[in-house]
Formats: C-alpha cells, structure tokens, sequence
C-alpha cells in the first residue's frame, strides 16, 4: 500500500488549461484566496492567463514587480548571471552580493546592510538586531513599539510587531512588542519605557490600506528616538525602492532611520530583501543571523538591475510624474462615482470606497481584464509598475470605471430585489 497516496482531487476543484492538462488547485494548500484564472506570461503592464486573455495588471505582485512583468533588463541580469554562478552559498562571498549591499549603502547613506529573502525576514532580522543593540546599549531592553493596523510580515515575530493589519489569528504572539495609534506622538511617547530598545513604523501604512504618517509625527518620532536614545526602525518593504518617487520614503519626510527594512520592489519580481543600519546599530556578530539563500548571487543580481534602473537619470522625476497622473486620474473617478478619500504618494495609491465593495470591485475588475488589490473591505489600493505609461493608466480608469459601475448595478439590482 502506498501511505503517501492522498485523495484524488474532485473535478470541481481541478484547474484545467486550455490543453486540457489539470492544474489541480485542490493540492494547494488554500492559504490564499484566488480568482480562477492561471497567468502564464506577463510584459510590462500585461498579464495573459493560460486562455489568452489580456489583463492591465496595478497590482504587480503587490507591488514586487517593480519595472513590470519580465522587463529585458531583469531577463538580462539573471541569465547572465545564471550562466556564472547561481549561488556559492551564504558562507562563501559572491561578488553580486557585495556589489548590491555596497550600492545600497552608497545610495541610502547607510553603513552595513544584509541581503535576504522577503519582508518578513527583513523584519525579524531588523527585530534581532535591535534586540542585540539593546543587550549592548540599554540594559538587556528589548521591548519595540509599533503602530496600530501595521503589517509586518507573516512570520511569527513580523506578525507580532503588527497590529491588525495582518494575521492575528495565531494565538500565543511573541511578547516584547506594544502597539499604539498611528499618526499619535503623544501616545507613542507615553508608551516608552525603560524597557524600549526601538520604534518601528511604516511610512505609509500599506496593508491598511495606504495611510501616510504625517510629516510632523514621523520628524517627532525621529526627534524623541534621539532624546530617548532609542531606535528608529523603518519598515520600507512596500515605500522603498522608488514606489513613492525617491529611493526611500524617508528622504521625502526628511528623516534618518537606524534601521531600514526593504523588499518587495528591491528584487523587481524575484524574492529579495534588504536590512540597512547606520551608525549605532551596526553590531551584528558572527553567528548571529543567517539563511541557506541570503545574499544568494542570482537574486543579488536581480537586485543590482532593479536599483541600477530606479538610480537612472530622470526614472524617480517619471515615477513622480505618473504618480500625480494616477492620482488625479483616481480622484475624478472617484468624485464621479461618489467614492471617498485618496492618499498615497508616487505611484502607490490608496482609494476609501463609500461602503465595503472593494472585493466586489476587484472581482468586477477583473471581469474587466483589470487586476487590482483589496486590502481593506473599504479599500483599494493602485501598484502599478514603475514604468507605467500614460496609455496605460488612461486604460486601467477606463476599466475601473467599468468595474464601479458593474457593482453599483448589481447592488442596485439586489436592493430592488429586497424592494419587492
Ligand atoms: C510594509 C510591509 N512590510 C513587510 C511585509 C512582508 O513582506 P513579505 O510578504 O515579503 O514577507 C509587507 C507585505 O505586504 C509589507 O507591506
């Protein structure tokens, strides 16, 4: 008997392509919910799924793919660099990873940086080294303070520096971590203790559903870190690597961080992640944090051509440009159909809807051949590439003007339905 026979799965739950061959989405752990469509090749702004069908993607991975699907400069540098050397090994050195922590640095004004593998392990790692900072500098202090409805990550220590902005259902969380309200200085200080090695926030909230810190609170947050003596921990994961029109968020805001966080964007669609440190926090040790496939050459290789692409003379001035066409793009449309409030910054936005459609229209969305991203009930949230042209976001407003009235005609239709 084989013991590692499981069920076949049942004809509702198989995925077919066009070839008839079954995809079988019933082996897949259902983790994530997911329309039914395979996607089976990508450029630029475009998506196909396996029956052909063209779709404007402004989700882009959740905002990973940061020049688009598939752009030659990406393609380029890792099969070049596939033909070389794929991965040494995190205990040997490789030149690309040196090469991309260097300009990172260079370009950031940080002193040390790591290459690893996503968001969540760019925050546990930034969460070990404030740890270890603390053990050095505050009498063995390790408590963090972060904000209300942050996301972090999914791991267990990124999930519990986050506060309802990812996943809580995993009872116990690690302790060591607070959370106050965002954009309120007096609570963050009041929160502080001697207990506090670090402050960690995201510059703009993106699970949340894209809501900006305010620049006085972040310059106040910068400013009682400093008295305090504490740090100042930068979560850039989804800001950083040009998506709000400068290398870093915090350069807009005007601040300086002793910690930064990035991914998503860095790797342009490949898994990669960064930790930065300046002065004071650079104490890493020997021994104290590794991963089989950290600094890994074919994803530092991806990294160098992302960032070697955004730091291109005029790139950041086009992100900003785009940006603000998105923008008031998104805000006619949602004058026109009565929607809420806008926020964002470069080319990451964030729409309020006037009730909890936002599911309805990502699906409506996506009947269009618009693919967008919910992460509220009352939210939609706009991550186009980097690259994203004019034509482009003309179309993705058209489209979403469609989905806005779709939904609003079913939900007209069902309220007649309960009428009668
Ligand atoms: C601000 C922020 N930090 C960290 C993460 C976690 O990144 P990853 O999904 O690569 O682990 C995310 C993911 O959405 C995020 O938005």
């Amino acid at each position: 008997m084989n013991l590692f026979r499981r069920p076949a799965p049942s004809l509702d739950d198989l995925i077919l392509d066009t070839a008839g061959n079954d995809l079988s989405s019933a082996r897949l752990m259902p983790t994530v919910a997911r329309p039914p469509q395979v996607f089976v090749r990508g450029q630029g702004s475009w998506l196909w799924d396996s029956d052909d069908r063209a779709y404007l993607d402004f989700n882009q991975g959740g905002a990973a793919n940061s020049l688009g699907h598939s752009p030659q400069v990406l393609i380029k540098a890792l099969s070049d660099q596939a033909q070389a050397l794929i991965n040494p090994g995190n205990g040997l050195y490789n030149r690309l990873q040196l090469n991309l922590v260097e300009r990172l640095c260079e370009h950031t004004g940080s002193d040390q940086g790591y290459l690893l593998n996503s968001g969540a392990q760019a925050c546990e790692a930034a969460i070990k080294l404030a740890r270890k900072w603390g053990q050095l500098h505050r009498g063995s202090a390790y408590r963090i303070i972060t904000a209300g409805n942050g996301c972090h990550g999914r791991s267990f220590a990124a999930m519990s520096a986050s506060s309802g902005g990812c996943d809580n259902r995993f009872e116990p969380q690690l302790p060591g971590f607070s959370h106050v309200p965002f954009n309120d200085l007096p609570a963050l200080h009041a929160a502080v203790d001697a207990g506090t090695v670090a402050i960690m926030l995201e510059p703009i909230q993106a699970e949340a559903g894209v809501i900006p810190a305010t620049e006085h609170y972040l310059k106040g947050v910068e400013r009682l870190c400093r008295e305090l003596g504490i740090l100042l921990i930068l979560d850039e994961v989804q800001t950083g690597i040009g998506r709000c029109g400068a290398l870093l968020a915090e350069q807009q805001y005007g601040i300086r961080a002793d910690i930064i966080m990035l991914g998503k964007g860095l790797g342009g669609g490949v898994p990669l992640a960064a930790l930065l440190a300046r002065g004071k926090a650079c104490c890493f040790e020997v021994g104290e944090l590794e991963g089989t496939h950290h600094g890994n050459a074919l994803m530092a290789s991806a990294g160098l051509a992302v960032l070697d692409t955004v730091l291109e003379h005029g790139f950041l001035e086009q992100v900003r440009e785009s940006g603000c066409y998105l923008g008031e793009g998104l805000a006619r449309l949602a004058y026109r159909y009565d929607h809420g409030q806008l926020r964002g910054q470069g080319l990451m936005w964030g729409l309020t809807l006037s009730d909890d459609s936002a599911d309805a229209v990502v699906k409506a969305a996506l009947h269009e051949g618009l693919i967008l991203n919910a992460p509220q009930p009352n939210c939609l949230r706009f991550t186009p590439a980097l690259t994203v042209s004019k034509s482009n976001i003309d179309e993705m407003l058209l489209r979403l003007a469609r989905a806005f009235s779709r939904v609003r005609t079913a939900q007209l239709q069902c309220r007649k339905g309960i009428a009668v």
